[in-house]
């Protein structure tokens, strides 16, 4: 099948503040110059916000990454997984019509999509609700036929019951996933016929259909507040960056790299926090929120307008050394005096590459090189 982008795009994509802290905690996992890695997690965000991956998201995934366009585009091209055109407002629902499915009767339930959602696959139902395709095998077939409707499986279906789902998923419901016609997982219809004693006191529904109904996003676009985002490798700063002030406000998204507001590279949202520079402590319960740290001072330039080679440090290369620069960092012996809280600062405004001080141990690479020391025999060589 010929996979291109929809002839009708919005004129732009962002992810919502929670989504980007997500986006951000997720490149952070990846080396420096290898944050490409991150693509298909950030192309399944969009997507899981958006319902389906316009060319403004691609272009700004792309843009996050650091990657040429066209590349980006190969890989939302490359994958079934990413829907290239609008999908319904309230489901998609992917038809499994591989072997055991069709065996079962699958033919039967694409002919229940036609009919009720549309003649087209990956075309949207006249209310806007529903979009259908049919998909190669979903892996599970014990259950077969089945389909996926949103982000979960609905098993052992008969036209009657998707006609019954959909009808459903329409008036707002969510019907619970899983088998469909009364088994439990995927034991013999007739019953168990062995293991019979773990019949006896199990959660209403198997771990599958429980977990779902315990997430309750089958249907849901994810904006980043379900569930937290958990990035412990940045330690300290991404804990507080977790925080939601005591009204229940989101946190401020960082400021875009772009919104320097003086020539120190200080933005109008970073200096507030400037003025409020004193160390944060979890226990002081006047302390915001939302700041972590203290910035260093920084200079509005190198001395003597030659900067320190800041991608000696390892784990720092091009991108963060400029990130450096522009927050006011140009020489070892300002690394290596940073403070704990200093250092969450820094941690928690390297913009798409947080923690990496605490996680690259800069303050004690600069501090040998400060010391007009080599990196050669560390451990860091
Ligand atoms: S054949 Fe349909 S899930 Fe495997």
């Amino acid at each position: 099948m010929l996979r291109r982008l929809h002839k009708d795009q919005p004129t732009s994509f962002a992810f919502t503040p929670k989504n980007l802290e997500w986006a951000q905690g997720q490149i952070s996992k990846y080396p420096e110059g290898r944050q490409a890695s991150a693509i298909i997690p950030l192309l399944w965000r969009a997507q899981e916000q958006e319902g389906w991956l316009s060319r403004p998201a691609i272009e700004h995934v792309a843009g996050m990454l650091g990657m040429a366009y066209i590349r980006a585009l190969e890989v939302a091209t490359f994958y079934f997984m990413f829907q290239l055109q609008p999908v319904g407002s309230i489901a998609h629902v992917q038809i499994c019509g591989t072997t055991s499915c069709m065996i079962c009767g699958a033919e039967d339930l694409v002919a229940v999509c036609k009919e009720l959602i549309s003649p087209k696959a990956h075309t949207v139902s006249a209310d806007g609700k529903f979009s259908w395709e049919e998909v190669e095998c979903m892996g599970a077939c014990a259950n077969a036929p089945m389909a996926q409707i949103g982000k979960d499986y609905y098993e052992d279906l008969t036209p009657a019951k998707l006609r019954e789902l959909i009808a459903r998923f329409s008036n707002g419901e969510v019907p619970v996933p899983g088998p469909q016609n009364g088994r439990y997982a995927a034991e013999p219809l007739s019953g168990l016929t062995s293991l019979k004693e773990y019949e006896q006191g199990r959660k209403p529904y198997n771990a599958s259909a429980q977990f779902a109904v315990d997430i309750g996003d089958t249907v849901k676009r994810i904006d980043g507040t379900e569930v937290p985002i958990l990035t412990p490798w940045l330690g300290k700063a991404a804990v507080q960056a977790e925080v939601t002030p005591a009204s229940g406000t989101p946190t401020e998204p960082k400021p875009g790299k772009n919104a320097v507001a003086d020539s120190t590279g200080v933005t109008v949202q970073e200096a507030p926090a400037e003025s409020n520079a004193k160390p944060v402590s979890k226990d002081d319960p006047a302390a915001p929120a939302t700041v972590a740290g203290v910035k260093p001072a920084g200079l509005t330039e190198a001395r003597g307008g030659k900067a320190d080679d800041l991608k000696i440090i390892k784990g720092i290369g091009p991108k963060l050394e400029a990130l450096c620069h522009r927050l006011g960092f140009f020489h070892f012996d300002q690394i290596a005096n940073w403070s704990a809280d200093e250092i969450a600062w820094v941690d928690d405004n390297l913009e798409g590459f947080r923690g990496r001080v605490t996680r690259d141990e800069w303050v004690a690479q600069a501090k040998i090189l400060a010391a007009g020391g080599t990196l050669q025999g560390s451990k860091w060589e």
